[in-house]
């Protein structure tokens, strides 16, 4: 059983699928590890780092790929990278299905078993291996470093000699996993801190955190979420209300940091450009959803923007911002899952693909597209008499549970 961890080469893409740790347990469960040079650069992982944990470095992605049964990265390949990937080879990365529909076809086309990790149920059994809450609860905490950073204030009160400075005000929109470690964060940078979300469940991990939780409609709340513990996408109404409220709240805040996702939709807008400019100058946003959209009117990928002295920072890849801690606890979500599904006699990889955690992640198999939320319908018997053309329906690739 060969694993190949493969060097991201998307740009900005500072992580890797990989630890020394998980290396050195991956050998132990008896397979060996071919890591292409450079892949930890990154993350200050050394190429003799993870030759001391037990892998073969290998010059190029094609030599690391070569007869790997699995191969280990964090980002969606890209086609370059797919080329290299041998038919009967499994992929597991961070997929990200609905972002390129297109490249599902190509992982059926080339024979690739592709498992996205994006994709892991939310249930007790896949917890360690849910990567977009390791990465979120970073990217949580990276938001509000980033704005601390960036604002000429303090976020504590300070009673000094001179006088008494004031804390920063913080405003948390979306109490998911990045968003309850930004409240957290702040919390503990000395802010006022006040979250919202669209989910009555997280009200009270708000508050346990000792931040005050603002609504606009509690009982609106209680059918905002899915069985799987997202979020749905809010009526027309409410959201109209949602935006006339926090336009009254967030006048008054010094920080904003947006995290609000739906999965497989665009991030709901809930900043509108008339908010930001009725922001004090020297305020700070932080759009953690600028990736999927944005939840801020003028937030622009990779850059920070200014409007009237307000700064939104956009800020891509913010997990990678922490590339160590990210990689690592990627790492370990990966080598989670994969001894989840680990033939410790045989020392291989033994997929059950009835297994509910293999449901949620495989979107290929065998050369097909297999998810549920993306395989194709098949084509409508032809009628007696028919009436219009046959048409070939897709179903959508937006199920709210991702
Ligand atoms: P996410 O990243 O999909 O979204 C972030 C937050 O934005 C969510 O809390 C969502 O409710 C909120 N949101 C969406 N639309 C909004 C709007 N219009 N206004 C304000 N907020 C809005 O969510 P994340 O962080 O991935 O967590 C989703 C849920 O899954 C949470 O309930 C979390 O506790 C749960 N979870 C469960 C796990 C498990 O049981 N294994 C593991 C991780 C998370």
């Amino acid at each position: 059983m060969k694993i190949a961890v493969l060097k991201e080469t998307r740009p900005g893409e500072t992580r890797v699928a990989a630890s020394p740790d998980t290396v050195k347990k991956f050998v132990a469960m008896g397979a060996s590890v071919a890591v292409e040079t450079g892949a930890g650069e990154g993350a200050r992982f050394s190429d003799d780092a993870f030759r001391a944990a037990g892998a073969e470095i290998a010059r190029s992605a094609a030599d690391a790929a070569n007869a790997a049964d699995l191969i280990l990265k964090v980002m969606r390949p890209t086609r370059e990278e797919l080329a290299v990937m041998q038919p009967g080879a499994t992929l597991a990365a961070i997929l990200q299905p609905y972002a390129e529909p297109d490249l599902l076809k190509s992982y059926a086309g080339a024979k690739i078993d592709a498992l996205a990790m994006d994709l892991m149920p939310r249930i007790t059994r896949a917890q360690s291996m849910d990567v977009l809450s390791s990465q979120s609860n970073l990217a949580g905490y990276k938001a509000v470093i980033d704005a601390a950073a960036c604002y000429g204030r303090a976020f504590p009160m300070m009673m000094t000699a001179a006088g008494t400075i004031a804390p920063a005000k913080v405003f948390i929109m979306g109490a998911g996993v990045a968003g309850l470690q930004a409240i957290a964060t702040a919390k503990r940078l000395g802010a006022v801190v006040s979250a919202t979300d669209v989910r009555l469940a997280a009200k009270e991990q708000v508050q346990s955190l000792g931040a005050t939780f603002v609504t606009v409609d509690e009982e609106a709340m209680k059918n905002a979420e899915t069985a799987g513990g997202y979020a749905k996408e809010m009526s027309e109404d409410f959201q109209r209300r949602q935006r006339e409220f926090v336009a009254e709240h967030i006048k008054k805040q010094n920080i904003v940091i947006t995290t609000a996702l739906i999965p497989g939709r665009p991030a709901p807008k809930l900043v509108t450009e008339e908010m930001v400019r009725s922001m004090a100058p020297g305020s700070i946003i932080v759009d953690l959803a600028v990736e999927q959209g944005g939840n801020v009117a003028m937030s622009r990928l990779g850059e920070a923007v200014e409007v009237d002295g307000v700064i939104i920072l956009g800020f891509a890849n913010v997990p990678g911002r922490l590339a160590a801690d990210a990689s690592t606890l990627y790492a370990r979500n990966l080598l989670n899952f994969l001894s989840a599904f680990w033939d410790k006699e045989g020392k291989t990889l033994a997929i059950d693909w009835n297994d509910e955690i293999i449901k949620g992640v495989a979107l290929t198999h065998d050369g097909k597209v297999v998810h549920p939320a993306f395989v194709e319908a098949p084509a409508p018997e032809p009628a007696a008499e028919p009436a219009s053309e046959p048409t070939n329906g897709e179903t959508s690739g937006g199920g709210e549970e991702g």
